[in-house]
């Protein structure tokens, strides 16, 4: 099974507010779909409250939590594990936050989906942990922020790494971001 972890952060690592998103960009929420329509999701219960009309369709959804919670439409897991459990059959999953729960997963992840936005927020609550070591395989820039796929520095082995053609172009940008 493959694990993804799919988010959008600010220059700074922030990714929430006041359990709200920072950012919203159509792009950006047509790539969450394409990539997660027909897999399963797994997220935090707040990330769940966060969402206007719960459960997202035409993806199984499973909340972690520690409390005996039912919540309509989504599969209800205590641990990370557990939830891992349930996709026992699955070739791949993402995980769509929130920091709780990224911080959790990012060293068991094979893979991140990063947006990355071209802004440092004014006001964050909530912030991605550290990903410097990840080494970017596909970068594609935007106006407002890069699409960016990202390995773990342990998948970076002579049978793992992606082609030159992969990876050409593809740094984490910061040079160029907010200018
Ligand atoms: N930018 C992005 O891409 C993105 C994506 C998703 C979310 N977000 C933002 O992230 C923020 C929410 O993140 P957050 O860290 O506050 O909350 P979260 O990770 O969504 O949820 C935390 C909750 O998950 C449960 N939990 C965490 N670890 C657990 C474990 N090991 N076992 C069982 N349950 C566990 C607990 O629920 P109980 O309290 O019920 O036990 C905990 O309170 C919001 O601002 C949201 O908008 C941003």
């Amino acid at each position: 099974m493959n694990i993804n972890i799919i988010v959008a952060v600010a220059q700074n690592r922030a990714i929430g507010y006041r359990n709200q998103l920072l950012y919203s960009y159509h792009e950006d929420l047509q790539r969450f779909k394409s990539l997660t329509i027909g897999h399963t999701i797994i997220m935090g219960r707040k990330t769940y409250q966060s969402l206007p009309n719960g459960a997202l369709p035409n993806r199984r959804n499973i909340v972690v939590t520690r409390q005996s919670i039912q919540i309509p439409n989504c599969d209800i897991a205590h641990s990370i594990q557990e939830a891992l459990e349930l996709c026992n059959n699955e070739d791949e999953v993402f995980i769509i936050g929130g920091a709780e729960i990224y911080r959790q997963t990012l060293p068991i992840a094979n893979r991140l989906y990063l947006t990355l936005i071209k802004d440092t927020p004014n006001k964050a609550d909530t912030y991605f942990p550290d990903y410097s070591q990840w080494k970017i395989v596909h970068q594609e820039e935007h106006d407002f922020f890069y699409f960016e796929e990202l390995i773990p520095p342990k998948s970076m082995t002579s049978t793992s790494s992606p082609s030159s053609s992969d990876i050409s172009g593809a740094s984490r940008g910061n040079s160029t971001i907010g200018s």
